[in-house]
């Protein structure tokens, strides 16, 4: 039976090949983004995140089986974080209540090992408590500090991601109604969000010095796409909660073997 996908950043990178492998699968897909898509809206305003998830309701006819959302901004700006985080976790929250209504509803998010980098947390909790003027406040005054503490808000947008995806997971509301929640944690993909970093070589080395990625380099954005499909299909019934680092072997060079330690002796 044909399925019902909403995916947020559907015009461009990781978002369109998602929507496009879903509809060369068959699938239904509404999408979401600023221009160029089913639904044109702004993610970074809770006004904007309100009348896309209205409309997306509106759309699917009252049946949505899954949710993607990929819809991201890496700039050092307050914004990024608006986008990155209240931009998903928003969505998610005002669809999920559809969403139960699925026969096998899931959703996933688009992090990224860029959640392994330094990040701010004070700025992760007033994320993680629903105050979105405080967060943005906070990421203003890194912004204001330079460019070099505004990059900050991109690793903690992300890492604010992460962790509500580990925590909302296993909650009634998601876990009690049925729907696996998951995030993928990309490395470098080559989209439009990294082409010009990419093709500059003082960037190139900026990138690669921190995300080493020693299996197959760079990705496409198939590579997180088809991780995407699989974890809202209805073959995923038991993975939950999970941050999956699809990102060539970064993650594992970076943090090694450690991730167990939460209940080793002291
Ligand atoms: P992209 O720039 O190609 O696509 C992002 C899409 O999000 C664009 O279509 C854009 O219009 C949309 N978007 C941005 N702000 C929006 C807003 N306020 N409202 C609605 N839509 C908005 O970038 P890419 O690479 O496909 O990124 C997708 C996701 O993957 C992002 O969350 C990004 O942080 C994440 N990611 C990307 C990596 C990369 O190397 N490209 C690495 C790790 C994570």
């Amino acid at each position: 039976m044909t399925r019902t996908y909403v995916v947020t950043g559907s015009a461009s990178g990781i978002g369109a090949t998602t929507a496009r492998l879903l509809v060369e699968r068959g699938e239904k897909v509404i999408g979401i983004d600023l221009s160029g898509a089913d639904i044109e809206a702004d993610l970074s305003t809770p006004e904007g995140r309100a009348a896309a998830a209205q409309a997306a309701i509106d759309l699917s006819g009252g049946t949505i089986d899954a949710v993607i959302a990929c819809a991201g901004i890496a700039a050092p700006i307050a914004k990024t974080l608006a986008v990155n985080y209240f931009g998903v976790t928003e969505i998610l929250d005002a669809l999920r209540p559809t969403l139960a209504a699925s026969p096998a509803p899931r959703a996933a998010v688009v992090s990224s090992m860029a959640s392994l980098q330094p990040n701010s947390p004070e700025m992760v909790e007033a994320a993680l408590s629903g105050d979105e003027n405080r967060a943005l406040a906070l990421a203003e005054e890194a912004v204001a500090a330079g460019p070099q503490a505004g990059y900050v808000v991109y690793p903690t947008s992300k890492r604010a991601l992460s962790r509500w995806v580990r925590r909302e997971s296993i909650t009634p509301e998601w876990a009690g109604a049925g729907i696996p929640l998951n995030a993928v944690a990309a490395g470098t993909v080559i989209t439009p969000m990294t082409e010009a970093l990419l093709s500059d070589p003082e960037g190139l080395a900026l990138v690669d010095g921190s995300v080493p990625m020693p299996l197959n380099y760079h990705q496409p954005p198939e590579s997180i796409a088809s991780l995407l499909l699989w974890l809202t299909s209805e073959d995923n019934t038991h993975t939950t909660g999970q941050v999956i680092y699809d990102d060539g072997g970064a993650d594992v060079t970076l943090r090694g073997d450690d991730i167990w330690s939460w209940n080793d002796p002291k």
